[in-house]
């Protein structure tokens, strides 16, 4: 990044330890040509990308593939318990080896062998070239070797697989910790998918995910949500990774209290209300049990009883309804609920909204070279009965057919990279208790880039 990092040079840089404090972030990493083609060998081909979900690739010969700017991987599953990741071009003379249809957000097939488009090399799951056509003509030099596809390390955590192109990169669990201990009682990967889409926006893959890992923005840009009571959020380092949660509301121990929002004034009813609008309107966070159980409530319980024992009551009620018909949500301990928050930032550039019996994730990727854009993809899961989960798939959306509540996210999206393109801006001052995630993320990119880091404000 030569002339970029000079830029750094004699400035104050802002350690781990220190991230609580106000810091500025340059605009260089949202919207710089040089910085996004610097990411490519930098950050993409270094760090642990989650590539996609297990229940995709069931059985084996089934696969899925991955794009990250230049490098296209195919990931499958090679054996009863075992997945494997191979980089999606053929030895022979470069061509991909897996077309993505038009249109479409990835490959996703089930095949024993795979087949070059081009001349027929042919190539087992495990990535060994099975076939050459007149492989005589090469006088005997082609070894097995010189003919497999290129291996790419797959490892699997949460229910995702997760690839990385760094031969020597650390283990996944590693990597992946603290957030792969807290999130391990929540079970992720018993989750199906309810719904996935995903949009090309305006903006940087890091504008899209930071207007989503922080709940600052809530009474800007979505006051509706302000009707069923304030619950300030905080955000916190943790290492690679960040996550961010509620502040415990009158004492309570309880971090998901103030993510379903049981408010202020009659709680049966503002639960009520909050769950039917939070099913309409954003289509996320929530299931269909909880929102059922949350209209009982106010036939269930007598008027005035406390916000606390309407919490109790809904979510007892919700479990035994969705136990009944095979849906098991695992216990979390209220103290356990307050160190994991209700997102996890997973660098670089994945969320886990985790609960008990939901889950709502987003992702995003450069597109292209072009700083000023990105594939963004949203993934709502559930717990489902045994064999009961619904058949999903990627489905392009444009901004009017998303959720309400999205729409006001993205609404901000193009402008914030407009905006920091501005010759009059001149650096972000995100809020050091509620937006942590922003100084959590850039302080480690910089690690990664070699500028960039966060510098210390005032
Ligand atoms: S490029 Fe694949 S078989 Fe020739
Ligand atoms: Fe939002």
């Amino acid at each position: 990044m030569g002339e970029q990092s000079g830029m750094l040079r004699g400035e104050a840089i802002v350690a781990a330890e220190e991230l609580e404090a106000p810091v500025t972030i340059g605009a260089q990493a949202y919207i710089s040509p040089e910085y996004a083609r610097a990411e490519r060998d930098r950050l993409w081909r270094k760090t642990w990308l989650q590539a996609g979900r297990l229940e995709d690739i069931a059985e084996v010969g089934d696969y899925i593939t991955y794009d990250i700017l230049d490098d296209s991987i195919v990931i499958v599953r090679s054996g009863a318990d075992r997945v494997q990741a191979h980089y999606n071009v053929c030895p022979h003379r470069g061509r991909r080896l897996i077309d993505t249809p038009p249109g479409a957000r990835n490959a996703r097939g089930k095949k024993m062998r795979f087949v070059c488009g081009f001349h027929s090399w042919s190539f087992d799951l495990q990535g060994r070239c099975v076939h050459v056509p007149e492989r005589d003509h090469w006088q005997g030099v082609l070894t097995d070797d010189s003919t497999r596809l290129g291996a790419v390390r797959c490892e699997t955590w949460g229910g995702w697989v997760w690839i990385n192109m760094d031969p020597d990169a650390e283990p996944l669990r590693t990597y992946l910790e603290p957030a792969a201990t807290l999130l391990a009682p929540f079970q992720l990967e018993n989750m199906r998918c309810r719904w996935r889409k995903w949009i090309i926006f305006d903006c940087n893959w890091k504008v899209a995910l930071e207007a989503f890992d922080e709940t600052y923005h809530v009474p800007g840009t979505h006051p509706e949500f302000m009707a069923f009571g304030d619950f300030p959020g905080w955000a916190r380092n943790q290492g690679l990774h960040s996550n961010i949660g509620y502040d415990a509301p009158k004492a309570m121990d309880e971090n998901q209290q103030a993510k379903l929002r049981i408010g202020t004034g009659d709680a049966r009813i503002s639960t009520a209300e909050m769950q039917v609008f939070t099913w309409e309107a954003a289509n996320t966070n929530t299931t269909r049990t909880l929102v059922d159980a949350a209209l009982r409530l106010k036939d269930e319980l007598p008027e005035g009883t406390p916000s606390g024992e309407v919490l109790q009551h809904w979510l007892k009620s919700a479990r035994a309804v969705d136990e009944a018909r095979g849906v098991f949500w695992p216990v979390v301990e209220p103290s356990h609920n307050a160190k994991a928050g209700t997102a996890w930032q997973i660098f670089p550039n994945f969320q886990i909204g985790h609960a008990v019996n939901n889950m709502l994730c987003y992702q995003a990727r450069p597109y292209r070279y072009d700083p000023d854009k990105c594939i963004f993809e949203a993934s709502v899961y559930e717990l489902y009965p045994e064999g009961e989960a619904p058949e999903t798939e990627w489905e392009y959306t444009p901004p009017e057919a998303w959720p309400p509540v999205l729409q006001q996210d993205f609404a901000n999206m193009a402008a914030v990279q407009q905006g920091m393109k501005n010759g009059g801006f001149r650096g972000t001052q995100p809020n050091p208790y509620r937006e942590r995630a922003i100084p959590s993320l850039h302080y480690n990119l910089a690690k990664y880039m070699g500028t960039g880091a966060p510098q210390k404000l005032g």
